[in-house]
């Protein structure tokens, strides 16, 4: 699995998909897309008419990125000859099974074979399979060609040099793999956006805050928080010079006391929630909301990418 990483295939071309796909072939791959949808071209070209901007702010050479994406008549003509497979059809555990025994079959033996799935691992639609040493998770988050982390997580017969090679890949097309040594359901970044999100739902159903100020809450603090110390870094130097010890026997006490509650899951309690929600941000269009988000990631990675941790020492 030494190979190098000169073709990919990308199998499923919804919003995943698609993303997956300008940041290939933005970073020099050749990628070949199946997917049944009938308006596969018209899709492609309007994802990479909108995302090729993304990788060019990120520092991406987009020249050519188009000539490099080539629409596959099916799944054995996109693999054929893949050095590695993205795959991101329908979360289904059986669409995946099937799949992936295909991908077995008809992809060259050194290909990496790489599923998408938020919630079903590896080892549940690899059991039956002889050659499950090269397939394994690569979670993106959405849209993955502007957020760079990846979760990298091995089911049960997938080999070291699987996981390394996966590390490998996805570094060299500019994201931040994480290896995570167990198959917990949610994986690690679904799990901590769960907890919060229960939270913010409970928040709202027992009228402590409308749906608006919530956000603003975490926008205007965790957020900017969160993009540049994750939770126990942040703890460290909330604890001052006593660091994380100080701050868990200080502060962590009380914290731990809270009892935080679960949101009602009353059809009614969650519909209110629904139109709530709606009522703050329906009545602007999808799309202006979508393209303001991006704007401000890309904003928030060129910042970051401009200060990185030790770059003021090193440049002193
Ligand atoms: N949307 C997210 O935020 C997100 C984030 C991370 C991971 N994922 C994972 O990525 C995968 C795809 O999710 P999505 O949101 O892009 O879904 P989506 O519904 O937007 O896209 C799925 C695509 O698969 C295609 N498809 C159906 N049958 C197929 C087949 N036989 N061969 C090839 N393609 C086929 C569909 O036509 C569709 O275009 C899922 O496993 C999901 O869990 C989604």
């Amino acid at each position: 699995m030494t190979h190098p990483f000169r073709t990919a295939a990308v199998i499923g071309a919804g919003t995943i998909g698609l993303s997956w796909t300008a940041l290939f072939a933005g970073h020099g791959l050749t990628v070949r897309v199946s997917d049944p949808r009938p308006d596969l071209a018209e899709a492609i070209d309007s994802a990479l008419a909108e995302f090729t901007p993304h990788l060019a702010a990120q520092g991406v050479n987009t020249d050519g990125l188009a000539d490099r994406v080539h629409l596959a008549a099916d799944v054995t003509e996109a693999v054929r000859d893949a050095d590695v497979v993205q795959e991101n059809g329908p979360e289904r555990v059986e669409f995946k099974k099937e799949l992936f025994a295909q991908l077995v079959r008809e992809t060259p033996g050194h290909a990496l074979l790489l599923s998408s799935s938020s919630a079903i691992p590896a080892t549940a639609f690899t059991t039956e399979l002889e050659d499950a040493g090269r397939i394994l998770i690569g979670h993106p988050f959405n849209p993955p060609h502007l957020l760079p982390l990846v979760e990298v997580v091995p089911g049960e017969r997938t080999t070291e040099e699987a996981v390394q090679a996966a590390v490998d890949f996805y570094t060299a097309v500019g994201r931040s793999p994480v290896v995570e040594r167990q198959e917990i359901p949610g994986f690690v970044g679904n799990r901590l956006q769960n907890a919060l999100s229960r939270q913010a739902v409970y928040l709202v159903q027992q009228g402590v805050v409308t749906p608006e100020d919530l956000d603003t809450v975490v926008t205007h603090s965790l957020g900017i928080r969160w993009a540049t110390v994750g939770p126990f870094l942040g703890a460290h130097l909330g604890g001052g010079p006593g660091g994380y010890r100080h701050i868990t026997e200080h502060i962590g006490k009380s914290m731990q006391q809270l009892t935080l509650g679960e949101p009602s899951q009353d059809p009614e309690d969650r519909e209110r929630v629904v139109q709530a929600v709606e009522k703050a941000y329906a009545s602007t269009p999808y799309t202006d909301l979508a393209e303001a988000r991006d704007r401000r990631q890309l904003a928030v990675l060129s910042a970051l990418e401009d200060n990185r941790p030790n770059q003021h020492n090193k440049e002193n």
